[in-house]
């Protein structure tokens, strides 16, 4: 019935999350509000880290993709559950760093790091650099030279697998900002190049293909480029590249049309596929990285809103107000993605109506979706967004000057708050 296995009803007919009467939290804690399921993610890391012990032998290192959802109590609850992380930027870097992270099981990505960013990768000593460019790399030899240390490498490389997803979020086609392209040689040479750098070690190479991918088959296909280059690497310059990083992208359900494929059928899959192909091509099998993101938070999240004004405009559409919208949640407005709706406090009731839930910034496009099915909403209603985990308040903005909600954690039938809501001196702050 609900796209999230942690959702439910009870008895007064609302909704609960991880058992947790969401109308409930609506009160307490006021809305808009961000609703993440620890438990769920919690399960979501083991189940991950199974499967890499269970078909590789655990020969490998979950990596969470921190940009889905990145704040200190989810790198708390990564660190405990020996999962590692993906930060693209200094802030999240330095997110980590403030949690506790062991930054050796710190993936750094980025097309664009500045010096300031590298230097820091580097005093933290930040287990895996993954090298975007040729620049960045010149640059990074310096700063490790400057620094009398070596950095540890990887590079992100252009499988030219076509992922079949969202034009915005699809990396791994040669016409890409991402990383180095295989078929014109650049990767070729940029190997080269690293292993002449004296305060470079070339530990691995990534790839990344992609985001809400539902299929199999282009992770095998991305695997097993990867090998043949790491075979290539060894045959033209005896260099041993012993990490290979598969990246994130594993789909989710957003709505009932979505068919999610289990991490397990992926890394079993993968697993055979890498053991074979380092079989046929003679190498050694690699240690193996992976980045989920979405897939890790995002069915753990629901947004809750409280309903306001409702303008039904007869044989055109029904607009439902919510007070958040864009600023909290932009992918509509980017993406067109689709979300399961419904109101939580009559989450017993048929959906039975078809509604455009729209957020409150001055922008037409300010929507969360359209034609969505609804139960019938009056304003003071809460109405809950399923699956919002992931991507919505990494992606918020003060658009409006609209303050970011606050974000509760929930496990075992209790809640906290991880991340405060803004006030309005927030929201003024940085002015002079
Ligand atoms: N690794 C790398 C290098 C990535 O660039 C990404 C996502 C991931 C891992 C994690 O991918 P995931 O498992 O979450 O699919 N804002 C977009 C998604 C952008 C994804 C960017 N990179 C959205 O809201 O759909």
């Amino acid at each position: 019935m609900f796209v999230s296995e942690n959702l439910g009803v009870n008895e007064k007919g609302h909704l609960t999350a991880g058992g947790i009467d969401t109308v409930e939290l609506a009160k307490q804690y006021g809305t808009p509000l961000y609703v993440m399921d620890e438990a769920l993610i919690r399960k979501h890391c083991q189940s991950y880290k199974n499967s890499i012990d269970k078909f590789y032998g655990g020969e490998g290192l979950v990596c969470y993709a921190s940009k889905a959802f990145c704040c200190m109590e989810m790198c708390r609850v990564m660190k405990d559950e020996g999962i590692g992380l993906d930060v693209v930027s200094i802030g999240e870097l330095y997110t980590a760093e403030k949690a506790g992270f062991d930054c050796n099981k710190i993936c750094f990505h980025g097309n664009n790091k500045t010096d300031e960013e590298l230097e820091y990768a580097v005093d933290l000593k930040v287990g895996r650099i993954i090298v975007d460019n040729i620049y960045e790399l010149k640059r990074l030899d310096k700063i490790a030279e400057n620094k009398g240390v070596k950095a540890n490498i990887m590079f992100r490389i252009k499988p030219g697998i076509d992922a079949h997803t969202h034009n915005f979020i699809r990396t791994g086609q040669i016409d890409s900002k991402f990383g180095f392209a295989l078929e014109t040689g650049e990767a070729m040479e940029a190997v080269k190049m690293a292993i002449s750098c004296p305060n470079i070690n070339l530990k691995g190479v990534h790839c990344h293909i992609g985001s809400q991918i539902f299929s199999i088959n282009p992770f095998v296909e991305a695997a097993e480029v990867m090998l043949k280059f790491i075979a290539d690497i060894k045959n033209e310059t005896g260099h041993e590249v012993v990490e290979l990083n598969l990246g994130g992208g594993f789909g989710i359900k957003y709505t009932e049309n979505d068919d999610p494929v289990p991490y397990e059928a992926y890394m079993e899959k993968v697993s055979v596929a890498v053991k074979e192909s380092c079989e046929k091509l003679g190498i050694k099998q690699p240690f193996i990285l992976i980045e989920p993101g979405r897939s890790m938070v995002a069915p753990a999240g629901i947004t809750l809103y409280t309903c306001g004004g409702i303008k039904n405009i007869p044989n055109i559409r029904t607009y439902v107000s919510i007070d958040g919208g864009m600023t909290d949640n932009p992918r509509y407005a980017l993406y067109q993605s689709e979300y399961e709706a419904l109101v939580a406090n009559k989450a017993d009731k048929p959906r039975d109506t078809k509604v455009t839930i729209a957020g409150k910034c001055c922008e037409s496009g300010d929507l969360i979706g359209e034609g969505m099915p609804l139960q019938e909403a009056e304003p003071g209603d809460i109405i809950a967004v399923c699956a919002t985990g992931a991507y919505n308040y990494s992606m918020s903005s003060n658009y409006n000057r609209i303050p970011k909600p606050a974000t509760v954690f929930i496990n075992n039938g209790e809640s906290r708050v991880v991340i405060k809501r803004e006030t309005l001196d927030d929201i003024i702050r940085n002015d002079m």
